[in-house]
């Protein structure tokens, strides 16, 4: 199948199930797939700067990432539509609900470094797409915790993909307008 028709046919499921919550982006009236198609772009634009990068599976996995989390969508399902090595994925990059809120992002990153590196392409592409100015009613705090945790995936990511992590290096820069306390 066609890079094209994989991505069509991924983003219809994706969409569909997020629009079965409403979901929203957080501070605006977007629907959901929106941020789903940034990510993919990001992938999209990255994989013509990346030797050797399975763009195929990539889109996928970009498309698909919150699926688990947010919609009620199966790890079964993902396997059975798509494939085990994109429910694997996928389920590295969703954050285990049975552990302390501190470690959730550690762990998550500890799974993604398991697999392979488009994987990890997603989830620097994912913060990329998500360090836009944030929701009004975040803190000074909140904001701050957000950046940390940015330059805490750039870390732990490293080697991932050279060029979305000097995408997130810029961004996580631009970021520190917002990491100002209000006056
Ligand atoms: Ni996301």
């Amino acid at each position: 199948m066609k890079t094209q028709s994989i991505y069509q046919d991924t983003l219809k499921f994706a969409a569909g199930k997020h629009a079965e919550n409403n979901q929203t982006i957080p501070g605006t009236n977007l629907p959901y797939v929106v941020h789903l198609s940034n990510v993919a772009m990001e992938i999209l634009i990255a994989s013509q700067e990346t030797e050797q990068f399975g763009i195929e599976f990539a889109i996928q996995v970009a498309l698909l990432h919150d699926t688990l989390e947010d919609t009620n969508t199966t790890f079964e399902e993902l396997t059975e539509t798509f494939s085990l090595e994109v429910a694997n994925a996928v389920s590295a990059l969703t954050k285990r609900n049975d552990i302390p809120k501190a470690e959730k992002m550690k762990d998550s990153l500890k799974r993604i470094k398991e697999l392979s590196k488009e994987v990890g392409a997603v989830k620097l592409a994912d913060r990329i797409t998500n360090l836009q100015s944030p929701p009004s009613h975040w803190s000074f705090e909140k904001r701050l915790e957000y950046q940390k945790e940015a330059i805490q995936i750039l870390e732990e990511l490293k080697g991932a993909n050279t060029y979305l992590e000097n995408r997130l290096k810029a961004k996580i820069d631009e970021y520190s307008r917002y990491c100002v306390p209000e006056v």
